[in-house]
């Protein structure tokens, strides 16, 4: 069956978004290891890259059979991946979900076909709760609390007024929203805030930078940025540095992630806070697909732990990031 599947999901895979087997075994007998297909979104930023790798490296290290794809950031390929998985009978399917909507069609085929879905890093919008066993990842909201939470301390007993500026990433994903709404709830009542712009960078570095550059020319002196990811974090200091604005003195850097590059920033000063997300969740999403496998139940929601990170921490010995 799987053999006529591997073949099936290989076409597939050549012709939809480059299915990569990456722990494939030779001859088409898959023994009895755990087949789990994984659909990547994309790769825009050190995060997503450093999560393909915890990924792949936790499989090969459990001898997992991983089919692995890379969606490009499109929606439509990571649907297409899905289907592939599907067609293959994978033992479980993990994914990323670039946005929150739009999954319910091909997830109640994933249901009808039998192979339980686990969520990985971003979560999904459905009614059908039962479309899904469960999440791993971040709790976003709480990281946009933590910003916000980080600001109030850093202007604790300022009496001024801050203009905010705030880069935004991938409109409609759930890190987005989250980290959105968490910062909002966190300074609201607090009236010497004004968010003066919310612009969205797509969580890449370039839109970063582009987006910093607009906002610098359109929206006057800004006192405090708020990211939603280092990648961005890291264009918009180079748009203020060649602005001859200084980041991290002219400007209260905030971000999420907790990136090599933004830890380094943050240590030259350059960033006031970074808010930690991790992607190192491989071993976390080999262990729940093997409990699935065996027709275990898992936790709904499983979040990682965090910290944040400020100017106010000794940093000296923290262990490279790894991302
Ligand atoms: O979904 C997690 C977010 O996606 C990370 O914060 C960001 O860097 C990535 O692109």
């Amino acid at each position: 069956m799987r053999l006529a599947g591997l073949a099936l999901a290989f076409v597939l895979g050549l012709s939809a978004c480059q299915n990569e087997p990456v722990a494939s075994q030779e001859g088409g007998d898959t023994g009895s290891a755990l087949v789990l297909g994984f659909s990547q979104l994309g790769s825009e930023s050190a995060w997503r890259t450093g999560n393909t790798r915890s990924i792949q490296q936790a499989a090969e290290k459990a001898g997992v059979q991983l089919m692995f794809n890379n969606a490009q950031q499109k929606q439509e390929n990571q649907i297409k991946a899905i289907r592939s998985y599907i067609a293959y009978r994978v033992d479980v399917i993990a994914f990323a979900p670039i946005v929150e909507d739009g999954w319910d069609s091909v997830l109640s085929e994933a249901k009808e076909a039998g192979i339980p879905v686990l969520l990985c890093d971003r979560m999904i919008e459905t009614s059908h709760k039962d479309l899904y066993a469960g999440f791993i990842g971040s709790d976003f909201y709480q990281e946009g609390i933590k910003a916000g939470h980080f600001l109030l301390k850093k202007t604790n007993g300022q009496i001024r007024n801050y203009r905010i500026a705030e880069l935004s990433g991938t409109a409609k994903s759930s890190p987005m929203r989250g980290r959105y709404e968490g910062f909002r709830e966190a300074i609201a009542g607090d009236r010497r805030f004004e968010i003066v712009c919310s612009l969205s960078g797509d969580f890449l570095r370039s839109k970063g930078k582009q987006r910093m550059k607009q906002i610098l020319d359109s929206y006057g002196d800004i006192d405090v940025l708020y990211s939603h990811n280092d990648s961005m974090t890291l264009g918009a200091i180079e748009a203020m540095e060649e602005a001859g604005v200084v980041p991290g003195v002219d400007v209260i850097v905030i971000s999420v992630d907790g990136e090599q590059g933004a830890i380094d920033a943050l240590k030259a000063g350059k960033i006031n806070c970074v808010v930690e997300c991790t992607p190192l969740m491989g071993d976390k999403v080999i262990d729940l697909a093997k409990q699935l496998a065996a027709g275990e139940s898992i936790p709904e929601m499983s979040y990682n732990e965090e910290r944040v990170f400020s100017e106010y921490d000794d940093l000296r010995d923290l262990a490279p990031r790894g991302y």
